[in-house]
């Protein structure tokens, strides 16, 4: 039972009454050019309004971390089963066939690697790079609290102001600071600063408590980003709730890559993403489809 305070924290969001959609099928997208809505539609499935984004840039600052030491063999087989894959250039022009017709979200922010200070980044994609490889939105990490707070804002703002010159839209990708707690008031506070910002839409961290008033509060929509790997019911279970409680989908790398049987995660998980399938039916989803092999 939530309590009295929980009540009132609901009602100050209007948790019951999403915000307008005013003709796009994407929240705040509506005043947008046609070329925008067009990728976001890519990206975003129309029927179901939400996205299964593959993540699988993280070599960017880790190298090959585990489950993405051959992208050829271990993420190929995933690729039919995404709406979209967010990936670096460079794994995108050697790896990734150009026949595919899976929508790609292209990395633009870098500069860093795990030995450092992540935070001090730099754009690392020119936008004519974006327009060649013709992707449908662009993916720069922001860093509210951390080191490098400012410059990582000015990032984002930068490729907002570029994009919106080609019609390509900006995912801003919430980065959790040093010593921020990974709570709703901080995720309500990064999101929205994105947003505001002109960000077209925002991945952020599921937290169990106040999720809906993150995804509430922030006026475009928000994509929950996976995070290290738990067990397939306890990710199915996050996503679950997540779009449940307002996400328009998901970006998940790891929980689907370092899965034992990732291409029936893959598929588990767009169950409970597209068709609203309850975390059990899609675990058992995901056992029947591994069995199968
Ligand atoms: C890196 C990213 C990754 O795309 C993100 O970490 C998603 O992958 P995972 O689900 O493994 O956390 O944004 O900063």
């Amino acid at each position: 039972m939530p309590d009295v305070d929980e009540i009132k924290e609901a009602k100050k969001f209007h948790i019951d009454t999403p915000q307008k959609t005013d003709g796009f099928f994407l929240k705040g997208s509506n005043s947008l050019d046609w070329g925008m809505k067009n990728r976001l539609a890519r990206i975003f499935n129309p029927d179901s309004g939400r996205t299964v984004m593959l993540a699988i840039d993280h070599g960017y600052f880790q190298g090959p971390t585990t489950g993405l030491e051959r992208v050829d063999i271990n993420i190929l087989p995933l690729v039919p089963h995404a709406d979209t894959l967010m990936l670096t250039r460079g794994i995108l022009r050697t790896i990734v066939p150009p026949s595919t017709s899976r929508s790609i979200v292209l990395r633009v922010s870098g500069g860093t690697s795990i030995l450092k200070e992540l935070s001090n980044e730099e754009i690392a994609v020119d936008i004519e790079e974006s327009i060649r490889l013709n992707v449908c939105a662009m993916a720069v990490q922001v860093f509210i609290g951390g080191e490098y707070e400012r410059q990582s804002i000015i990032n984002m703002t930068r490729m907002v102001d570029l994009g919106t010159r080609y019609g390509i839209p900006t995912l801003a990708v919430t980065a959790v600071g040093k010593d921020m707690a990974r709570d709703a008031q901080y995720f309500r506070l990064a999101t929205r600063i994105c947003a505001e910002l002109g960000a077209h839409y925002v991945k952020s961290y599921y937290i169990e408590d106040g999720f809906e008033t993150v995804t509430a509060s922030c006026p475009v929509p928000i994509v929950m980003a996976g995070g290290k790997k738990i067990p397939e019911l306890d990710a199915l279970t996050m996503a679950y709730n997540a779009v449940q409680k307002g996400a328009a989908g998901v970006d998940m790398g790891r929980n689907i890559f370092q899965s034992d049987a990732p291409v029936a995660m893959i598929q588990a998980v767009r169950a409970v993403v597209h068709d609203n399938e309850t975390p059990q039916k899609a675990f058992d989803l995901y056992n029947t489809l591994k069995h199968q092999g």
